[in-house]
């Protein structure tokens, strides 16, 4: 039998309450059965309808037809009951077999498919580099972007106003004036702070790579990023020497580039090496004559030789602000590098802008993958 609204035999409170809960679970079971579109909303007319919907002859009956003592009541009651039956009826939905039938699902529609993402071409030439050196036993490490004075510059035997800073086009944060220079912090400039940041929690030997992003100060063009890459190398052991240097870097260079290719050290200056150089490689797009058939090779601007790095022997003024963690300047030697990663990317990949790996173009980025 479908709910109607019962007179009332009387307006007590025991009553009116009686008659509400019964509504009320009249309501709740009816909002259950609706499978339909139209179920749904011959449900809502029946009870909310303005003109004879439930509700209204309950406003008639249970209130209007209350006697005036009980009106106060009667009123508190009907207004609750409202109240609940129209959350009731707002939240009513087609359920059941029905909702399915309602929807027409159908399952042989393809899913939702996310598209899979691919190594951004930078990590991947980083991760590649890395390995190299993971095969010869070197571990890897990190150290922070927000770097010190101290660790970027000072205890890589960078005096203060040393002109060698200059080199360095430093982004400094800002409001730093009240604190002690060495502690003053900067966006580091190379990843050879994590040199010192190492050896000092690490004792010899040690041999590891250090990828990581740097920043200088440079205006954004086809060659130069404010914001770029590294790679840092650092081996220290007892009686390491120059030839281990040239050793190990002409196997790393000729894994990266194939075996064919030969290196080249040119005499160079960094304040935390000594001596130091530069490592050329011959160039792997042209193989070393400059020339792409009759055209100038431009990526090693004819000369035939590509410049990858800078590296040398880990200068003992170094080892003097780690000598308390067993690197003896008088016992211990090493040797470090430093490779810029975008560089070797673009070179690899022959592409022609650096800005083109940090724009975010989702057309660009989907040709490595
Ligand atoms: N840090 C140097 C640079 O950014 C590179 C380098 C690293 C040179 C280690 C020597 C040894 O230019």
């Amino acid at each position: 039998m479908p709910y109607t609204v019962p007179k009332l035999t009387d307006y007590s409170a025991a009553t009116l309450e009686r008659a509400a809960n019964e509504c009320l679970s009249a309501c709740t079971a009816e909002s259950r059965e609706v499978r339909t579109d139209a179920g749904l909303k011959s449900f809502r007319d029946r009870w909310m309808a303005r003109k004879n919907g439930i509700l209204n002859q309950i406003n008639d009956r249970w209130l209007k037809g209350a006697p005036q003592e009980a009106k106060r009541e009667a009123g508190i009651q009907v207004n609750a009951l409202k109240a609940r039956i129209t959350e009731l009826v707002e939240g009513a939905h087609v359920s059941g077999a029905g909702a399915l039938d309602n929807e027409c699902l159908d399952i042989s529609l393809p899913g939702t498919r996310r598209p899979l993402g691919a190594e951004h071409p930078v990590v991947r030439t980083s991760n590649e580099i890395v390995s190299v050196f993971a095969k010869l036993g070197y571990s890897v490490a990190e150290g922070p972007v927000v770097e010190s004075d101290y660790y970027n510059f000072e205890a890589l035997n960078f005096p203060p106003n040393h002109p060698a800073r200059d080199t360095q086009d430093t982004l400094f944060i800002a409001g730093q004036q009240s604190k002690p220079p060495r502690e003053r912090l900067l966006l580091r400039t190379h990843t050879s702070p994590v040199q010192i940041r190492t050896m000092e929690k690490m004792a010899p030997p040690v041999r590891l790579v250090i990828p990581g992003r740097v920043h200088r100060n440079d205006p954004p063009d086809a060659s130069h990023s404010p914001m770029f890459h590294q790679i840092e190398g650092l081996a220290v052991d007892t009686n390491i020497t120059f030839g281990d240097l040239k050793g190990t870097l002409d196997h790393a260079m000729k894994a990266l580039f194939g075996s064919s290719v030969r290196t080249h050290f040119r005499p160079s200056f960094f304040p935390f090496t000594e001596p130091s150089a530069e490592l050329y490689v011959t160039c792997f797009i042209c193989g070393g004559s400059g020339k792409r058939g009759s055209d100038p090779c431009r990526p090693c601007k004819q000369t035939g030789w590509i410049e990858v790095l800078g590296c040398g022997m880990v200068d003992p003024n170094v080892f003097e602000f780690v000598k308390d963690n067993g690197y003896d300047p008088k016992r211990v030697s090493g040797f470090a590098f430093g490779m810029g990663v975008d560089r070797l990317a673009l070179l690899k990949y022959g592409v022609d802008d650096i800005q083109l790996f940090f724009q975010g173009d989702v057309r660009f980025l989907q040709q490595f993958g």
